[in-house]
């Protein structure tokens, strides 16, 4: 008889749903796709009904993107006119004010929220985390951006962005502070003592609360953090730097990261270096979750994708993509001519951008990048991957991506809101389950984003290896041992 070796555990996919309160996300235009709900963005009830169905499917979250300002470069400075009929990610509601609502209507499924570390105080922004955090019992997440629209810089007080690599070196003494409020500031088990340890009783030990005093280059915070220890205390953390200076901070920080891509070959480099850079800083590169941003447009079969796919471009507005690519690249291609081919501009950051498309997207080699191919290119899924098929294709590919990116799993965006995930839901996650590579139950039911992230019960807190837990105060302890220092 032969020795049977049990067969090599799948890994499991992460899958967010990736969202905006916004008219339309990464589909400008679409909004007016009959069918669409994108305009409903208003309504409370359009995201609990959305977080209910995609908690039903086992979605892991709902990653909530956001900006501070409105995609004016194009035909700028300071135009929003092809913006707004688009409805751009312009207007824009604030995502962290729904969460509680949508976590009361759910028990699993978690919430990945942006919030902006250039203009946006550590004090005031680690008490609201930790708000939401009580309120939806520890399943919010925060996806730590340092923004980039020159309109957000104004309408904050400054004449321009703040250069690119000091957001940065801000951003990072910014986290020490959170680090501080969140793990630092109140002793575990200093709430709700009837009797502790010195005798006082109350609501909270007074000796197990107390100042950071943090006095740093860009901030001083002395606390104390004005709320009591939420479930993970610091919510779970996202992000997602491309330059260098990004990719430190995710290293160094994040618990997840978010790539984008269009070919999972070209993703991988990114993937190894960030892992690699996280050990240098003497984290588990493995805990990490790389998560890449991806639209899947799936039918019953690769035709009626396809065809879905195609209906949905005539509703994208081209306009209000060359806004998107305006705002991001800081770029305005209308100071051009129509049939200009951007594969040979002057400009290098867009001559790189594009020449990139070109050599990676499906067919785009033989076309003119010229303003209409790059409109039609953006128009649905940003600057992500796109996938259309049927559910074997879909499946194919995905697990392609796994294999090759070393990815842990994807960020869906959406052509339209909810069909994309109505689409995705039938035929993607069922395929999906069968072949063993996505969870038919969450890890941890009414568990933490921490805990359903890594898969891992009982994790709701920093792993020991995380540069925030050098502020954890624990029990027995006068003060937490940084502060000893
Ligand atoms: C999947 C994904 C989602 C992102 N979501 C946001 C967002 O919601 N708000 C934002 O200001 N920036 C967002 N960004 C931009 C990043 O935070 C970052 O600025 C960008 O990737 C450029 O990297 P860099 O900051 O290292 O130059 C996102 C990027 C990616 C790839």
């Amino acid at each position: 008889m032969g020795s049977t070796t049990p067969p090599k555990k799948q890994k499991q996919l992460i899958l967010n749903a990736f969202a905006m309160h916004s008219p339309s996300h990464l589909n400008p235009g679409l909004h007016r796709y009959p069918g669409d709900q994108g305009r409903n963005y208003t309504s409370l009830t359009h995201w609990t009904k959305l977080a209910q169905k995609l908690e039903a499917a086992k979605f892991h979250a709902i990653f909530f993107a956001d900006v501070l300002g409105g995609y004016d470069v194009y035909k700028g400075p300071a135009n929003l006119e092809p913006t707004i009929p688009a409805g751009a990610q312009f207007p824009i509601n604030d995502p962290l004010y729904s969460i509680p609502a949508l976590a009361a209507a759910t028990e699993s499924i978690s919430f990945g929220v942006t919030a902006s570390t250039t203009y946006d105080a550590p004090y005031a922004m680690a008490r609201r985390f930790s708000t939401v955090d009580h309120l939806s019992n520890g399943r919010v997440g925060w996806n730590i951006v340092t923004s980039y629209l020159e309109s957000a810089a104004r309408n904050f007080g400054l004449d321009t962005q703040i250069e690119h690599d000091e957001r940065y070196r801000i951003a990072d003494e910014y986290l020490d502070v959170v680090y501080k409020l969140w793990e630092g500031s109140w002793r575990d088990g200093a709430v709700n003592t009837v009797a502790v340890p010195d005798g006082v009783t109350g609501y909270a030990d007074p000796k197990g609360v107390r100042q950071i005093h943090h006095k740093g280059k860009y901030f001083e915070v002395p606390g104390p953090h004005l709320c009591e220890p939420s479930v993970q205390r610091t919510p779970f953390l996202l992000q997602a730097g491309t330059s260098s200076a990004g990719k430190a901070f995710a290293a160094k920080h994040a618990e997840a990261i978010f790539l984008n891509g269009q070919t999972a070959e070209l993703v991988r480099p990114s993937v190894d270096s960030v892992r690699e850079q996280a050990r240098g800083v003497g984290r588990d590169p493995g805990a990490i979750k790389i998560v890449a941003g991806v639209l899947v447009v799936v039918g019953e079969t690769d035709e009626a994708a396809r065809k879905k796919f195609e209906e949905y471009a005539r509703y994208g507005d081209r306009e209000g993509a060359l806004a998107l690519f305006g705002g991001w690249s800081g770029y305005d291609l209308a100071k051009y001519d129509d049939e200009q081919d951007f594969r040979f501009v002057e400009q290098p950051a867009v001559r790189s951008m594009v020449n990139h498309w070109a050599s990676t997207v499906p067919g785009g080699e033989g076309k003119k990048w010229n303003k209409k191919t790059i409109a039609e290119y953006l128009i649905m899924g940003g600057n992500g991957c796109k996938i259309v098929g049927g559910p074997k294709t879909v499946a194919d590919e995905l697990e392609r991506w796994v294999e090759v990116a070393d990815v842990d799993g994807f960020n869906l965006s959406y052509a339209s809101i909810p069909e994309t995930f109505d689409d995705i839901i039938e035929y993607l996650v069922p395929e999906l389950q069968r072949r063993g590579i996505f969870h038919t139950e969450y890890a941890v039911k009414g568990g933490t984003m921490r805990e359903n992230m890594t898969g891992q019960r009982g994790h709701t807190r920093l792993d020991e290896s995380h540069p925030g837990a050098q502020y954890f105060w624990r029990e027995g302890e006068e003060v937490p041992k940084y502060a000893e220092k």
